[in-house]
């Protein structure tokens, strides 16, 4: 990941930019940025509520295209320029249009951190759970309503997680607990690996197998497909200025196209992997009840216990898995914290102290209203959702299509194509060239103006989620 702490200090001594240290390096950095709480939390309870096997399928085929080429887009561009987002589109450009594309693509993982932190305190709260012997506690029905409905607790394991990220972005350890990632990491996939195997041979989890592996076209509906492009957006760190920023700090020789593809088979073998934990087990667990199917957000508490509490050694499966789990949460909003500190120190001119505090107290704000969106502040539904929800479907179905937009935009109109794949060729064969402009220029914008529509259409309730 980040090899400095201050992209400001990069920016002022220009050629003396950061780089990282190999072209393996960069693909690690990219891939522990992408993978994290969206491929074990967020992809099975999508998967499970959109359809199983159809979303499966849309989401392979749209990371494919549009996902590839929009990581291809960003990183040369962030390499082109050697800026983050806001700089890179200012390259292009002084007038409104660039500003706004630039700002857009920054303020969203501004807008994520709270709530991904949120998720990030019921991580600990288990994990906390699981070390006291609360096996069989955690498997109960109700356990993770009633949770999330006592605010005040929710509050406080949010709390603490936000401390934790604030104080690792203080400290400047971030190195550190990267180092720490790429050991425990590989160690994430194996336990998954074993976990997956053990759900999957349960009595009656074949019918979840096959549900989540075979598309089946009547579950097909428009959210199948908005549901999965949010999710490619989200799980890969796109269209939120993350990748203009890392690829600010590659060399020319990083091959672009290959290490794209590695990341993209990387993160969706481990959202794979975390389907099979958790989809095989609502149905040998709950019976494939539709209710528990579409749980959203809940479902992998809801879930992982009950497999855990049926296993032998189940406490200490329930320690491992909820501390890897942290550690990859922890890193995944340490990265997006660390974005927004960047651009404030860049655009804002502020010092490093300064900008983490101004994003401590963006993530307390918007974190502590999402957390106690359950509790005391239930009364609160924005376009009838949580306000966890709402913050979910603000970033990913509206701002993150229109800063691909913008990406589209900029490479298609402005940058023009030849000057990205030269870009691309310094170092590649790009075999998948004509593919590329295709996807920017015509499938990429259809696609999304679709989410755009159909998340609008959603929330003035044309259509249901
Ligand atoms: N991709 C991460 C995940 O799957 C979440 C995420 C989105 C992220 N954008 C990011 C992480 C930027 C780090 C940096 O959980």
């Amino acid at each position: 990941m980040r090899k400095e702490e201050s992209t400001k200090h990069l920016l002022q001594k220009g050629g003396s930019r950061s780089a990282f240290s190999g072209k393996l390096g960069y693909v690690l950095a990219v891939a522990g940025s992408a993978v994290g709480l969206g491929n074990i939390w967020r992809f099975p309870y999508l998967a499970a509520k959109y359809g199983g096997g159809i979303f499966l399928l849309t989401y392979l085929i749209l990371m494919l295209t549009f996902g590839y080429a929009l990581i291809v887009s960003e990183t040369a561009l962030g390499r082109m320029t050697k800026r983050s987002p806001v700089g890179a589109f200012g390259t292009f450009g002084k007038s409104i249009p660039f500003r706004f594309g630039g700002w857009i693509n920054a303020v969203i993982p501004m807008l994520i951190v709270p709530y991904y932190s949120v998720i990030g305190g019921w991580v600990v709260k288990y994990l906390f759970e699981y070390l006291r012997g609360g096996t069989k506690t955690l498997a109960q029905d109700d356990y993770f309503a009633g949770f999330i409905s006592n605010g005040m607790e929710a509050e406080f394991w949010f709390l603490l997680f936000s401390l934790l990220v604030v104080a690792v972005l203080f400290a400047g350890v971030k190195q550190g607990v990267e180092r720490v990632s790429k050991i425990m990491m590989p160690l994430l996939v194996i336990l998954a690996f074993f976990v997956a195997v053990y759900s999957m041979t349960r009595p009656g989890a074949l019918a979840g197998v096959k549900y989540f592996l075979i598309p089946n076209f009547e579950n097909f509906s428009w959210m199948t497909v908005v549901a999965a492009m949010g999710q490619m957006f989200y799980s890969l760190s796109i269209a939120m200025g993350i990748l203009y920023t890392y690829g600010s700090y590659i060399k020319e020789d990083v091959d672009i196209e290959k290490s794209t593809k590695q990341v993209e088979v990387f993160d969706t073998a481990i959202a794979m992997l975390a389907g099979l934990m958790i989809i095989p087990a609502v149905f040998a667990f709950s019976g494939g009840d539709p209710d528990t199917l579409k749980a959203g957000p809940s479902l992998m508490f809801i879930t992982i216990p009950k497999v855990f509490a049926s296993m032998g050694f189940g406490t200490g499966a329930g320690i491992l898995f909820f501390l890897l789990v942290l550690l990859a949460a922890v890193t995944s909003a340490i990265s997006l914290a660390e974005s927004g500190v960047s651009t404030f120190e860049d655009q804002l001119g502020f010092s490093r102290h300064k900008s983490t505090l101004l994003m401590g107290a963006v993530i307390v704000l918007f974190g502590s209203a999402s957390a106690l969106g359950f509790g005391v502040l239930d009364f609160v539904t924005l376009l009838g959702m949580s306000i966890l929800d709402f913050f979910d479907f603000l970033t990913n179905s509206l701002m993150m299509p229109v800063a691909a937009l913008s990406t589209c935009v900029l490479v298609t109109r402005v940058v023009g194509l030849k000057k990205i794949a030269q870009e691309v060729e310094q170092s590649s064969e790009f075999k998948r060239k004509k593919m590329y402009g295709f996807f920017m220029r015509y499938l990429a914008p259809v696609c999304i103006l679709i989410i755009l529509f159909s998340s609008i259409a959603s929330v003035l309730g044309w259509i249901t989620m």
